[in-house]
């Protein structure tokens, strides 16, 4: 299995920032793992264009389902590919409480994301809350049974474990807590689309940093990080990409 550094821009970035995704290109223009940036859709195919022939692939961060008509401000999977996307992120949990999207809406994106051609990056995290109250396992489970569509397989699915309380805030779960989410998906993605899942890419993301990823890409199940933050310079998402190829 290839391993995957993926960065999220979320909503940052304007023509200018193109320059860190070229400086990424030079500080790791061969990395031992898949290295993935998601700027804003704004920015997508002018990425994409500079990215071309190099080692680095370019994902958008959310789509329609459908694939055209009348909804406007939206921008469909195949709009996405044609732009140069390989991968898009879906369900993330910025989305999932600014939009109010459900598991259903989750499992049709992917769905849709996949017919198109694209790698769907399906995120999944509980709310500190949920965890206080012992809820986790019970959350991200329901939460992969309903967001993950029938028809994913390794080559069309990645997911994103993100514990909510985790994401830009420096906190970290403890190694024993990732863990023990990552053998969790496994074992329940197993139930779901079978001996497939073994070499889907599980990804953690929340607060990863140069300082801990090494420590977090020796997990057991921890197959690539989701990165916010520490994604929009080179100098921090390079020393990511070269702990991850390292693992
Ligand atoms: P941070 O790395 O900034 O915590 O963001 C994580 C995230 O939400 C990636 O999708």
């Amino acid at each position: 299995m290839r391993k995957l550094a993926a960065g999220n821009w979320k909503m940052n970035g304007t023509a200018a920032a193109l320059a860190e995704a070229k400086a990424l290109i030079d500080a790791q223009p061969n990395p031992a793992c898949d290295m993935l940036l998601c700027p804003p859709a704004t920015l997508l195919a002018a990425m994409a264009e500079m990215a071309r022939g190099t080692a680095l692939r370019i994902g958008a961060q959310d789509c329609h389902a459908a694939a055209s008509g009348a909804h406007t401000g939206d921008l469909s999977a195949p709009m996405l590919a044609d732009a140069g996307a390989t991968h898009v992120i879906l369900g993330h949990s910025e989305r999932r409480a600014d939009h109010g999207e459900t598991d259903a809406q989750v499992a049709a994106k992917a769905k849709a994301a996949q017919a198109a051609g694209l790698i769907a990056i399906v995120c999944l995290g509980e709310t500190e809350s949920q965890r206080d109250a012992g809820a986790t396992l019970a959350v991200i489970g329901a939460q992969l049974q309903g967001s993950v569509p029938a028809g994913s397989t390794a080559a069309n699915l990645v997911i994103a474990y993100e514990p909510v309380w985790a994401i830009g805030t420096g906190r970290t779960p403890t190694q024993a807590q990732i863990a023990e989410v990552h053998a969790f998906l496994r074992a329940r993605l197993t139930d779901l689309i079978g001996a497939e899942a073994a070499t889907v890419r599980l990804l953690y993301g929340g607060s990863v940093k140069p300082g801990n990823a090494a420590e977090i890409f020796a997990l057991p199940h921890v197959d690539g990080a989701l990165v916010g933050g520490a994604s929009l310079k080179a100098a921090d998402f390079a020393p990511i990409v070269a702990a991850l190829s390292a693992a």
